[in-house]
This record gives C-alpha cells, sequence and structure tokens, in this order.
C-alpha cells in the first residue's frame, strides 16, 4: 500500500481528537496501519520543544523555530519512515498551524515561514522539486466565540489556550487563507455541529478525496 499522510487541523476547541480516532479505527477496518501522532511533538525531542513552545514565554521568531526544529525532527524520525513503509500517518496538526498560529495569530512573517518550510519539509523520498505536505488536510473550521465558549471552564489552558477570542480570530482567517490556497489538500468540516454531524462531514468528505473507501 501506498503511504497516506493525513492532517488535522482548527483553533483550540475546534474538537479533533475524537475524529482522528475515528478515522483511525475506520483506516484499521479497512487492513491500513496506522501511526498517529501530534505536533509539535511526536518524538522524545520533539515532546520537549513541545513543552517549551506552549509553557515558556518567547517572541514569535524563537515560537517558530521551535515549532519547525520538532517538525524536522518528527518528519526525519516518525513521519517519512511510516510513510515509506505504506502506513497511513494521522497526524494532530502540521505546518499549517504555525502558518496560522505564529504567522495569521502572532503576526509573524509568512515570507520566513514558507522559507523555513522548504528547509524543513525537504526529504529524500520527495527529491528537490516539492516538499512533503500532508496528502489530505481536515479542517475543523469553528467560529472562534463558540471555540471560546467550549474551552471555558475545560483543562487548565495552556499559553495558546489563554489567548485572547482575537487571537483565534486571527489564527482562524489564517487557516482560511492556507485552505484557500490549496484547496484540492483542504476538506473543510463545519465543527460548530453535533459530534456525529462532524464525523459524517468527515467521513464523507474523505470518501470523495479517495482516503476512505
Ligand atoms: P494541541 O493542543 O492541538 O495539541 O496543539 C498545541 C498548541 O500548539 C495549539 O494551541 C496550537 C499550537 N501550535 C502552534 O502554535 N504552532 C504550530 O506549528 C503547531 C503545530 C501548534
Amino acid at each position: 500500500m501506498k503511504g497516506l499522510f493525513v492532517s488535522f487541523e482548527g483553533i483550540d476547541g475546534a474538537g479533533k481528537s475524537t475524529h482522528i480516532d475515528a478515522l483511525a479505527a475506520a483506516l484499521r477496518a479497512q487492513g491500513r496501519t496506522v501511526v498517529l501522532t501530534r505536533e509539535p511533538g511526536g518524538t522524545p525531542l520533539a515532546e520537549k520543544l513541545r513543552a517549551l513552545a506552549l509553557n515558556d514565554a518567547m517572541d514569535p521568531l524563537t515560537e517558530a523555530l521551535l515549532m519547525f526544529a520538532a517538525r524536522r525532527d518528527h518528519l526525519l524520525q516518525v513521519i517519512e519512515p511510516a510513510l515509506a513503509r505504506g502506513d497511513a500517518v494521522l497526524c494532530d496538526r502540521f505546518t499549517d498551524a504555525t502558518f496560522a498560529y505564529q504567522g495569521a495569530g502572532r503576526g509573524f512573517d509568512l515570507e520566513v515561514l514558507a522559507t523555513l518550510e522548504r528547509w524543513v519539509q525537504s526529504v529524500d523520498a520527495i527529491g528537490k522539486d516539492g516538499i512533503r505536505q500532508p496528502d489530505v488536510t481536515v479542517w475543523f473550521d469553528l467560529d472562534p466565540a463558540v471555540a471560546a465558549q467550549r474551552l471555558a471552564g475545560a483543562r487548565v489552558p495552556d499559553k495558546f489556550e489563554s489567548q485572547p477570542q482575537a487571537f483565534f480570530a486571527r489564527v482562524a482567517a489564517g487557516y482560511a487563507a492556507r485552505a484557500a490556497a490549496d484547496p484540492r489538500r483542504f476538506l473543510r468540516v463545519r465543527a460548530d455541529q453535533a459530534r456525529e454531524a462532524v464525523w459524517r462531514e468527515v467521513e464523507a468528505g474523505l470518501r470523495a478525496k479517495g482516503v476512505l473507501a
């Protein structure tokens, strides 16, 4: 089987997790080996970088560099080997999150992020002319006001979850811009519905993209 790389994106509170687990089960039922992973994180080194990036105060460039450093390690240690084996990699966030959070949210230079993206996601399996990107990105699109309600009273917020609603409005716009730039890769799902309805959209969209039979 050919490797499959699916990422999941959305503002904090968009409710990705249960759908990632449901998709893993659906793919396994179709005979695929599934690797579940996340960013920042997914390797011992990248998990250490995650703890720093999510908890310590730092300027936007430092934050972006930590995200990309974690991504490079994760890509080389976990994602590329899994894709080479023909596994399905389900990754909770990938580079679109850096463009949305550090770019649109923090206001960091998108050109610099695009340069880092090219450096970090250049891998042997793709060759000189391209970079590794997910085959499909499931984007859980949610109104920041609804996300804020969902997050209120949830677990103790990390550095990002405790940002004001205006920050998440910018992050959401950042995701919309990335989706508009690459509509073939993105599957937009309306995350303001009941969980079952969201899953039906995920399932139908992934069937249309050939990910699910
Ligand atoms: P999670 O809570 O969905 O695991 O995501 C961790 C947090 O890290 C989330 O608030 C988004 C943020 N993040 C970035 O700011 N930039 C990135 O590149 C990634 C992958 C995540």
